[in-house]
């Protein structure tokens, strides 16, 4: 039985974290009967970085999650890096008897025996059981390149027009297709990227979805989806770029110029994301998590018995912007159940020197707001606040800027780069700014610009600086409206 309090300083209250140990990651995210399977990079025995093994959880409603053993562990093969999972409906891969289950596949990770080099292969494991026990495939690794020292993460998903089993892999510096009938023999469909968009990092963790856009369902887009490692000169670290484009089954075409970078998050904290399988959205959207973290400080944050988070469960849609087609992210319905009270505004004119959030406070809310700027040259909002401690989300009116400031949002010494001001460009929209935000225990995720905008962080304030304040500099704002929801923690009632 679990004595866990869940109440340790900087444990989220409404984001999955493991219970214990390191965690980055989010692998073989998949729906089967009723539950979503959430498994990830886990290293049991520490709370930084190492031997690899997939941790385990289900939920049946993205926000509240049980924990599960061990799903995968380290085997003769080597370690159990990252991967997917899929429903193999018809029993092509013929492990289940005509029926139907949960088939696995990720890299596993050891050395060449002779030269030590790096080795990375593909591998199936499957389960008869809703993912509680998994049988490793006899026939492991299934996919090896002896040419490639970075060849990782398979990305799996059924391709319907020509009933195939497709697999997008990290190789290096570009993106790999495959494709199976089976899901054990994998034959090279075409290669992707490496002369396109940011080569910063190593390419890993790749997803490939379809997407309608500006929900019409009869008009789609393909995203590829690219982490890209920490370049230790580079202070952003780890982070998720994407490509927009067409896929016919075997090759990737990207609609944008080679040198068009999009970032699916303007915030230092969200990597390594990919989508559910299985789980399509009514609008045609996909389920998507990502690592709350980054690999310039990963190891380094300042959490107690654990290490990392997940960012919230997102939505993922397309929307059209003067610049093109872009991804948009909005948390998860199911969220809005943790909403426990409500404080609302609208139509007020706030001038500078008076804070309209005077004597409210949290740890853990969400906040939406519409503003009109007017004269103001800056206006924001400044969160979890006391002494000289404050987190800040703010919009600079004259460069048409959003930006989060954590430089002075709490322990930031860890990682030189860690305290830090970023921005991103943001238009009015019929002379509004409108925001949603979430605040967490150790976290704060901006959306802007219905979803088109994320920023996604970190924080780590102390307990005591739960104040708030909305400010303007340089003349009035008018908030059009302002509402601060209180969020229940995911925990409540587990420990009376
Ligand atoms: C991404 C990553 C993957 C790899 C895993 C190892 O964060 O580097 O490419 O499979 O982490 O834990």
């Amino acid at each position: 039985m679990t004595t866990l309090s869940y109440t340790e300083a900087f444990r989220p209250q409404f984001h999955f974290t493991p219970e214990a140990h390191w965690m980055n990651d989010p692998n073989g995210m998949v729906y089967f009967e009723g539950e979503y399977h959430l498994f990830y990079q886990y290293h049991p025995e520490s709370t930084t970085w190492g031997p690899m093994h997939w941790g385990h959880a289900v939920s049946r409603d993205l926000i509240h999650w049980e924990h599960l053993p061990i799903a995968l562990k380290p085997d003769h093969n080597g370690f159990i890096f990252s991967g997917s999972a899929v429903v193999d409906e018809k029993d092509t891969s013929g492990f289940f008897s005509g029926g139907s289950g949960l088939v696995a596949l990720f890299t596993h990770a050891d050395e060449y025996p002779d030269t030590g080099r790096p080795r990375q292969r593909q591998s199936l494991s499957y389960s008869l059981d809703k993912g509680r026990s998994w049988t490793m495939y006899e026939g492991n690794p299934v996919l090896s390149d002896e040419t490639i020292t970075d060849f990782r993460d398979p990305k799996v998903f059924w391709h319907e027009p020509l009933s195939v089993w497709v697999m997008a892999i990290a190789a290096g510096d570009h993106i790999r297709f495959y494709t199976s009938g089976n899901l054990k023999e994998w034959s090279l469909a075409s290669e992707f990227g490496a002369t396109e968009g940011s080569h910063d990092g190593v390419w890993e963790c790749p997803d490939l979805i379809k997407l309608p856009v500006d929900g019409n369902p009869g008009y789609h887009k393909w995203v590829l989806i690219v982490s890209i490692g920490d370049h230790p000169e580079l202070r952003e670290g780890s982070r998720i770029q994407y490509f927009v484009g067409d896929f016919d089954g075997y090759r990737f075409t990207n609609n944008a110029s080679p040198d068009t970078i999009l970032w699916l998050d303007h915030g230092r904290d969200n990597y390594a994301g990919v989508t559910w399988s299985n789980a399509d959205q009514e609008n045609g959207g996909k389920l998507y998590v990502g690592w709350m973290s980054n690999w310039k400080y990963a190891n380094l944050t300042p959490t107690s018995t654990w290490r990392s988070a997940m960012t919230l469960p997102r939505v993922l849609s397309l929307v059209t912007r003067k610049d093109g087609v872009r991804v948009a992210q909005t948390p998860v319905v199911e969220v809005e159940k943790l909403r426990r009270s409500t404080v609302s505004w609208e139509d007020i004119i706030v001038e500078p020197g008076c804070n309209l959030l005077a004597g409210h406070h949290g740890d853990r809310y969400e906040i939406e707001i519409s503003f009109e700027p007017g004269s103001a040259s800056e206006v924001g909002l400044k969160l979890r606040t006391s002494g000289d401690e404050e987190t800040v989300v703010g919009y600079d009116v004259l460069n048409r800027l959003l930006f989060v400031d954590r430089s002075n949002s709490g322990t930031t010494d860890f990682q030189p780069h860690f305290g830090c001001k970023h921005s991103v460009p943001l238009e009015l929209v019929d002379g509004m700014v409108t925001l949603r935000l979430f605040m967490d225990w150790s976290s704060i995720e901006v959306f802007a610009d219905e979803g088109a905008v994320a920023i996604t962080d970190q924080i780590f304030p102390d307990l005591s600086s739960t104040g708030m304040e909305l400010y303007t500099i340089g003349g009035s704002v008018k908030v059009i409206s302002l509402q601060l929801h209180e969020l229940d923690s995911i925990y409540t009632g587990m420990n009376t």
